[in-house]
């Protein structure tokens, strides 16, 4: 496996890799858990070669505070790639992907949820992904369902712009009390992680009055019905200075 800092190596990397061959990416900011390695054995599984993004993109941090303290370990980070069949991670410096003078934005026009919490963060997401899809050129991308809205921006975007990929999706991996898996979790003490639990639980009821008042007392950012593919019940809480958010699926099969 090999780990790649700049576009020109991964450009001439990827330039030997024969045209039949199937190229996947999964995008990610690193720390990662059983959700990323979902998506990256999903990516081993129809992708000759699995490239990982490992990138804790500025853009879409809206508080500083969230950026400078999201955990980082690349050593582990790439052990973990390695072990789950990755062929290159792209770890790329913050001005490798925005130079000074860079000034070109992919706007989502994503006026809610999240965006309503964390103003700019899409306009950050898409863009990184853009470019991250122009430098892999992959057939295949995946994101985790967990980000239910991102995907929805994701799959917006290959739509409006034409990408010429196919987006995959993976399901939410849950510990096994039923928190979902997040980079953040680490960062919550046992009495907040019993509080952060409130909130899979009350979107598992898969009922909006129900999932508002069994959350009731808490510090929630929101809780809606979101017009997603698939319709979700989303939310979003904050415990302590963590901020949490997960959905579930309203139509199909429950997960
Ligand atoms: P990050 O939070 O590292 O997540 C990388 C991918 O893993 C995303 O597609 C996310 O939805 C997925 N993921 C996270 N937790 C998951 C879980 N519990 N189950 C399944 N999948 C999970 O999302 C980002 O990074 C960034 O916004 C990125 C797309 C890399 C752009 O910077």
């Amino acid at each position: 496996m090999k780990v790649i800092r700049t576009i020109d190596e991964i450009r001439a990397e990827l330039r030997k890799v024969k045209r039949k061959k199937t190229i996947g990416l999964v995008p990610t900011m690193g720390a990662l858990h059983a959700g990323h390695v979902a998506l990256l054995e999903a990516a081993r599984a129809e992708c000759d070669v699995v490239v990982m993004s490992l990138f804790v993109n500025p853009t879409q941090f809206t508080a500083g505070h969230d950026l400078t303290r999201y955990p980082r370990d690349e050593a582990r980070d790439v052990q973990i790639a390695e072990d789950a069949g990755v062929g290159i991670v792209f770890a790329p410096e913050a001005s490798e992907l925005y130079p000074v003078g860079f000034q070109t934005w992919v706007d989502p026009s994503e006026r809610e949820l999240e965006e309503t919490f964390r103003p700019g963060h899409f306009r950050g997401v898409a863009t990184v992904c853009l470019k991250l899809f122009n430098i892999v050129k992959p057939r295949l991308a995946y994101f985790g369902q967990k980000d239910a809205q991102q995907v929805a921006v994701i799959r917006r975007m290959i739509r409006d712009l034409n990408l010429d990929l196919e987006l995959r999706v993976i399901p939410t991996v849950r510990d096994a009390d039923g928190l979902a898996l997040s980079s953040r979790n680490v960062h919550l003490t046992p009495e907040e992680r019993e509080r952060a639990l409130l909130l899979p639980r009350a979107l598992a009821t898969r009922d909006l009055q129900q999932a508002r008042a069994m959350l009731e007392g808490l510090d929630v950012d929101y809780v809606e019905i979101a017009e997603l593919e698939p319709k979700a019940l989303v939310g979003a809480i904050r415990v302590g200075t963590t901020r949490l958010i997960d959905n579930v699926a309203l139509e199909g099969d429950p997960e």
